[in-house]
Order: structure tokens, then C-alpha cells, then sequence
């Protein structure tokens, strides 16, 4: 039926209808969605419009819809698009921090929420998840993927795609949902923001794409084109990229759209003028034209001059049409328009407490030294709850920073501060005071950028003198310090990309001046990627890595300080020690000249650098509890594994510690030779279990032949038979290993 549903439609359609399908316009104002009074209102009547973005409220949705579907010609419902990347008005952690909970559940979970409150606002496109693995942390928009690995980034880009679509997209509280940014937009040389791509295809395939490939497997309806280019063509222009990958190889069968203006943006890539590099666009294979209207105004001429058929637009047309019907939008186009959902729906207390819970899982707990540093006992964490705890940092009462980048929908006047978290928690029981200590050193750039987003940053016109001197004589009355550090949620997200990776100067000088008064801190790390910490770590007791956590943030961030939850967070980026490690990542190559058992030392004509050690400070899937886990008895189903067998390898893990606790199990693999070199360890597995304090737990994996398949210089996906090791644990530094053959 919807084939000939769509036909009978496309039958009726003029040329202007169907390009006007093919135009994704954006409301205007990002947060109010101002559409009816502006020239948008106008081309939606005239039939020249498929879609509108960054419209927000049943209300005014349903204005629009309504110019759609009484006042042109054909009736045809619009999409209504919006970054709905982590969480609606409930906000969930930014990506980044939300892989970092490892757990799978979880992560689909947010997205069904998001989708929920979402769909009930109106919304029933979203452009999310990001995918792009990155592994270089001067680029912003680290903070808006899953970290730096293909494997873990494809089994969260599943489910983020499941959790918005479900099963069935014509209920009411789905969504279609949006890969992007297809592709590579991680990569760009030197982190800067829109900066070229160049990568060999080798690494595409196998570090790359994964995520891309595991959200179509998955079922995603559309896929956003990325702004950098590939192989010297624009993704938005790449023939190769839209097509042969995607559609021949993957099997792609929903839409393409473009990034904002990016079609418009190749005449500055320096592929053509405004015609060409439109009609390159359609035939490469993309559907959907964000912002440019580059499709409305030249296909016309395109197709008069022999530059793309009709085929190719009627192509395009179909998927955009075939994408509203499984949206059920032609039987009821306003069935995400019911006033009342949209009132009880949305930011209810049942989705904030889940997104409570899930921030909590988010926090990553990077170290809990005994106070003073160099004595012997436990950590400073968790917190009791008495005595007088003094919050200090421009990021303790920000409500404002707490949803992170990329949050449209939130209202941030909602979110929790770190401070009303604390006190929330404490109650009576203990004396909180606050001071803001330093200003966060952000400039008018990011001010700017704030604005643009609908936020307000709030700056202090009191000198740094006078800021200092209120948080010392705070900190002087406390029995412990809690330091608010970091970055403001725009230091990261689109075009934030930074040259230096530390705590902004002001802050770091402030944290220093609170380490002299000899008191217990606890740096509560705000930031959207990782940062250098080397001073930091050699001089503060315990660093509580909180991210960006969402509209509940400073709930879920006092559920930990007080062990009302137990951190169970690991990394899933890698730390560096210093900017010139950059990029950093688990998964790297052996060389021809790797390093022996140095010990950190410098070694002549080795991989190395003669000012710094070669490990990063944290390594990926790092992450402590306040217990502690023992991983003993590791076994092997069998040393020689057939390529139809499954290799079980199970390990005995023992909560030692004092707390019950949650471990993310690890496991990872090493090809020890190859046609083409392999990674020194490439993650295949992982478990997040609850263990009881003193429990013991056997965890269980299977490898399968498809855990071992690379693709070779020849792209072909195929294991080679030969030796593999083994490792599991509780980070990627594990060196507990077994061996095991591939036979054929
Ligand atoms: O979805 C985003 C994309 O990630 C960056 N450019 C703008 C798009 C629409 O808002």
C-alpha cells in the first residue's frame, strides 16, 4: 500500500511540488520557531516545502501543519526536525558522558524518554545520534559522540536509534531518527571545526564507518551528510560515499539530508557554483537539502540543461514521501499534535528521575587518594554528610551549564546546580556555603555562541582579587572543599574546537590557592571532552569527572559525592597527559618500533617523545568505584577456535571493597598477525554487573568469527586464521591475557 500509496501521489505532483519535498527549511528562531510570520509561512503554501527544523510547541506546529495540509494543493504533511540530541526539557547527560555508563539499556532508555516528550511537543524527526567516532579531543563535538571506539560507538548507536524509532513508527510517541554525520565529520585535521578530512579507506572501514553501518543495520530512517570532505569530495557532493556505500554496500533505504547550508557551502569548497553543486548533491545521491534551497531554485534548470534526470529527483522524492507515511503522517497529520500529552508528558517527575539515575552512571571517578596526599587509608570520597562543605567554582551554581551543548529544548532555568544538588542532598545535617572563586575565562566568543542558542552565560564584574578572596575566606570555614572546575557547556559542541586542552587558567590558579589551605578538595570536573589534567591530578585528593549531566545534573552529581550511588562510569575517550599526544587512543599500532618495558624512560630510535611518556594519564575504559573489584581464574573454552566455533572466555570477578558497586567487564582482543597490522587491542565485549560487596561473579564471553574479521587492504571483511590474544579487566591497560589459534 505504500508504494502505491506514494505513486498515485507522485503522479499528481508537478516538478515545483516535488522539489519543493526536497526542501528542508529551518523556522528562523531556533527556540521559538517563528515560522508562520516569516517567508517560510509563505513557501509552505506555495507547495515548496518538505520539512521545517527548530520549530518548537504543539501550538505552533500545528499552525504550520495546517498551512501544509488545507491551504497546498496535494495536502502533503510536513516533517517537523529538531536537534533532540541528548533528552527533550529532560535532559539526559551529553553524549559523550552518556557512553560512558557502558550501559546499552540506559542509553535507549534516554532516547525512548527523548522521544516521548519530543513526539508529545510536536517533534517527530530528530537529528540524532551522532556517531562519529573522534579521537582527537581539540575538536568540540567529542562531547556530542561515544568516544573514540568503533565497536562501542556501533552497539550505542543501535541503540539510540531503536530507543527513538522502537518497533513501529507510526505510534505516536516514536520518531524518525537521524545518523550523521556522515562521514568522518570526526576526523578533521588538527580538531578544528569543518577543517578537511583525509583518512585512508583501510581506517574508514575499520574504525570509521562502523557506527554509521550499525545505524542502518539498525533500521535508521535518514542520514544526515557531513560538512567535511572525503577523498577531495564533499560528503554532501560524494558520489561514492551516498551511493556505493551507503545504498549499494549497506543497503541503505530511507533519506539523505544535508547539514545546515552545506550544499550551498561547496561553492566555498571550490566544487561549483550554485547549480553544479546542487545537481552534484542529487545525483551523489542525497535527498533532503537543509537551508541552501539550493534544490528549489536550480534542479528546474538542472533537469532542462540534461544535469540530473527525473528519475533522480522522483528518487528523491519517494524516500522523503515514504518516510511521512511510515510516520502515519497522511492518516493523521497532526498526530503529534495533542495538547494535552505535550502538558503531562513532558520533564514529569518519573523522566527525571530516570535521568537522574542515568547521570549518576555517567560520572566517571578518576581518582579517591587518602587527604593529606602520600598518607595510607581510603579515599576522601564519598562525602559525609556534616561538618560545613564549601562549594566553590563558577560552575557551582550554574544551572545554566548544566544541560551541555546541543540541549534546545531544555529550559535551564529548570536544571540543578552542583550547589542545589548539595544541598538538597545534605538537608539540615551540614552547613553548605558558596562562592563562585573565579570567573569561567570564557570570551565574547562563546558569549555569543550562548546567545545564539537561546542560554545565557552570567558574568561577574567583580575583579579576580575579590572573587578570590570570598572563596578563601568560604574555603577557611569548611572541613571540605568541593572545586566546580572546567569548561562552560559551550567550550565544546559545534565550532568549539580549542588549542589548549586544560582548565581555563583563572580556575586552575584558583584551584592551587584552595590546595594551600590544606583542607580536603575534590575537583567536580565540568567539561565536554577530555582535558589535560596532569597538575590536577598530581595535587588534588579525588577528581570526580561529571561532564555535562543533564537537567538533574547536581541531583545525580550529590548521589555520588555522598555514595548514594556508587560511581560505576569508565571512559570511553582517552585522557591524554599532555596536548601533544593528541590524537590518543587505545586501539593504536604496534610500529616497527614500539617501546620495550621502559618504564616510562626515553629510548632512543623507539616511538616515543623525549619530553613525555607515551600513556596517556587515563586510558579508555578507565573509571574507579568506591569499592574495589579483583579479577582472578581467567579461561579459554579452548586454545584452538574453528571459524563456525564460539570461544567462551570467562573470568572471576570480586567485589573486594567495602561498597556494593557496578564494573564495567572488558574485553578485548589483539590479531598478532595480520596481511595488514592490527591494533594492539581492539575492544570485543563488555558487561556492566552489580556485584555485592564481597560477591564473586563469573563473567562469561563468546567470540565469534565476526569478532575477529578486519578489513583488509582489499576492503574485504574476513578473519584470518592465526593467533589471537585475549585480555579482560576493568580498563584498556588490562595486561591479564590468554592465547588462542584460528583454525581453519
Ligand atoms: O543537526 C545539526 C548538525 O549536527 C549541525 N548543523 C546544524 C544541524 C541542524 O540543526
Amino acid at each position: 500500500p505504500k508504494d502505491i500509496f506514494v505513486t498515485n501521489l507522485m503522479a499528481k505532483m508537478t516538478l515545483e511540488e516535488k522539489l519543493g519535498q526536497l526542501n528542508l527549511p529551518t523556522s528562523g528562531d531556533i527556540t521559538t520557531g517563528q515560522a508562520n510570520s516569516s517567508n517560510v509561512a509563505k513557501n509552505i503554501e506555495q507547495g515548496k516545502v518538505g520539512g521545517l527544523f527548530n520549530i518548537k510547541s504543539v501550538q505552533k506546529i500545528k499552525e504550520v501543519q495546517k498551512i501544509a495540509v488545507e491551504k497546498t494543493r496535494l495536502k502533503i504533511p510536513l516533517l517537523f526536525g529538531m536537534d533532540v540530541i541528548h533528552g527533550y526539557e529532560t535532559t539526559f547527560p551529553i553524549p559523550l558522558a552518556l557512553s560512558c555508563t557502558w550501559d546499552l539499556d540506559l542509553i535507549k532508555r534516554s532516547a525512548q524518554i527523548a522521544a516521548q516528550e519530543a513526539s508529545a511537543d510536536g517533534i517527530n524527526w530528530t537529528f540524532s545520534p551522532m556517531v562519529d567516532i573522534s579521537r582527537d579531543p581539540r575538536w568540540g563535538r567529542v562531547s556530542e559522540g561515544n568516544g573514540e571506539d568503533p565497536f562501542l560507538g556501533s552497539q550505542i548507536a543501535k541503540a539510540m536509534v531503536k530507543g527513538y524509532q522502537g518497533d513501529d513508527l507510526s505510534k505516536n510517541n516514536t520518531i524518525l531518527s537521524c545518523v550523521k554525520h556522515f562521514a568522518l565529520y570526526g576526523a578533521p585535521e588538527a580538531g578544528r571545526e569543518y577543517n578537511t578530512v583525509d583518512m585512508s579507506r583501510i581506517r574508514m572501514y575499520n574504525d570509521y564507518f562502523p557506527p554509521y553501518k550499525a545505524a542502518i543495520d539498525a533500521g535508521v530512517g535518514s542520514v544526515m551528510a557531513s560538512f567535511n570532505e572525503v577523498d577531495g569530495i564533499p560528503a554532501t557532493a560524494n558520489k561514492w560515499l551516498m551511493t556505493d556505500v551507503l545504498r549499494k554496500q549497506w543497503g541503505f533505504k530511507g533519506f539523505v539530508v544535508t547539514d545546515y547550508t552545506a550544499i550551498m557551502e561547496m561553492e566555498y569548497h571550490g566544487i561549483g557554483d550554485m547549480q553544479t553543486v546542487s545537481a552534484l548533491a542529487l545525483n551523489a545521491g542525497v535527498e533532503m537539502d537543509m537551508v541552501s534551497e539550493g534544490f528549489l531554485n536550480t534542479l528546474k534548470k538542472s533537469l532542462e540543461e540534461g544535469k540530473v534526470t527525473i528519475d533522480k529527483i522522483d528518487d528523491a522524492v519517494r524516500l522523503i514521501l515514504n518516510a511521512k507515511y511510515d510516520l502515519g503522517l497522511f492518516q493523521d497529520p497532526y498526530k503529534y499534535c495533542d495538547a494535552n500529552r505535550a502538558k503531562t508528558e513532558i520533564f514529569t517527575n518519573s523522566n527525571r528521575s530516570e535521568a537522574r539515575k542515568i547521570a549518576a552512571q555517567s560520572l566517571v571517578l578518576l581518582k579517591n587518594a587518602p587527604f593529606p596526599l602520600g598518607t595510607t587509608g581510603g579515599g576522601i570520597l564519598p562525602l559525609k554528610k556534616s561538618g560545613t562543605i564549601a562549594v566553590i567554582g563558577p560552575l557551582a551554581d550554574a544551572k545554566e551549564n548544566m544541560a551541555g551543548t546541543w540541549s534546545v529544548a531544555t529550559k535551564q532555568e529548570n536544571s540543578i546546580s552542583l550547589i542545589a544538588g548539595i544541598k538538597s542532598a545534605v538537608g539540615n545535617s551540614a552547613k553548605v556555603l558558596y562562592a563562585k572563586g573565579s570567573n569561567l575565562d570564557y570570551d565574547a566568543v562563546l558569549e555569543e555562541k550562548a546567545t545564539m542558542f537561546g542560554k545565557t552565560l552570567h558574568r561577574d564584574n567583580r575583579t579576580a582579587a575579590e572573587l578570590l578572596a570570598e572563596a578563601i575566606n568560604i574555603a577557611n570555614q569548611s572541613d571540605v572543599i568541593l572545586a566546580a572546575l572546567g569548561e562552560s557547556a559551550e567550550f565544546s559542541g559545534e565550532c568549539s574546537s580549542r588549542t589548549n586542552l586544560e582548565i581555563p587558567q583563572a580556575q586552575k590558579d584558583l584551584l592551587q590557592e584552595l590546595l594551600k589551605l590544606g583542607k580536603p578538595v575534590v575537583l567536580v570536573l565540568f567539561n565536554g571532552r577530555p582535558l589535560v589534567l596532569k597538575q590536577e591530578n598530581e595535587t588534588v585528593p579525588a577528581i570526580l569527572e561529571v561532564w555535562f549531566a543533564g537537567s538533574e545534573a547536581g541531583y545525580a552529581i550529590a548521589d555520588v559525592l555522598f555514595g548514594d550511588e556508587n560511581p560505576s562510569g569508565k571512559l570511553t575517550t582517552t585522557f591524554p597527559r599532555s596536548l601533544g599526544q593528541v590524537p590518543i587512543y587505545y586501539a593504536s599500532k604496534n610500529t616497527g618500533r614500539p617501546l620495550g618495558n621502559s618504564e616510562g624512560k626515553f629510548e632512543k630510535f623507539k616511538s616515543n617523545y623525549i619530553d613525555e611518556r607515551n600513556e596517556p594519564l587515563f586510558p579508555f575504559g578507565f573509571g574507579l568505584s568506591y569499592t574495589t573489584f579483583e579479577y582472578s581464574n581467567m579461561k579459554l573454552s579452548s586454545t584452538k577456535m574453528n571459524t563456525n566455533d564460539k570461544l567462551k572466555v570467562s573470568v572471576d570477578v570480586t567485589n573486594t571493597g567495602n561498597y556494593d558497586g557496578k564494573e564495567v567487564v572488558q574485553l578485548y582482543i589483539r590479531d598478532l598477525v595480520g596481511s595488514v597490522t592490527r591494533p594492539i587491542k581492539e575492544l570485543k565485549g563488555f558487561q556492566k554487573t552489580a556485584l555485592k560487596k564481597g560477591e564473586k561473579q563469573t563473567i562469561t564471553f563468546e567470540i565469534s568469527i565476526e569478532d575477529l574479521k578486519f578489513y583488509n587492504s582489499d576492503l574485504q571483511f574476513n578473519a584470518e586464521p592465526g593467533y589471537f590474544e585475549v585480555f579482560v579487566g576493568g580498563n584498556s591497560d588490562t595486561q591479564l591475557n590468554e592465547k588462542f589459534e584460528l583454525v581453519n
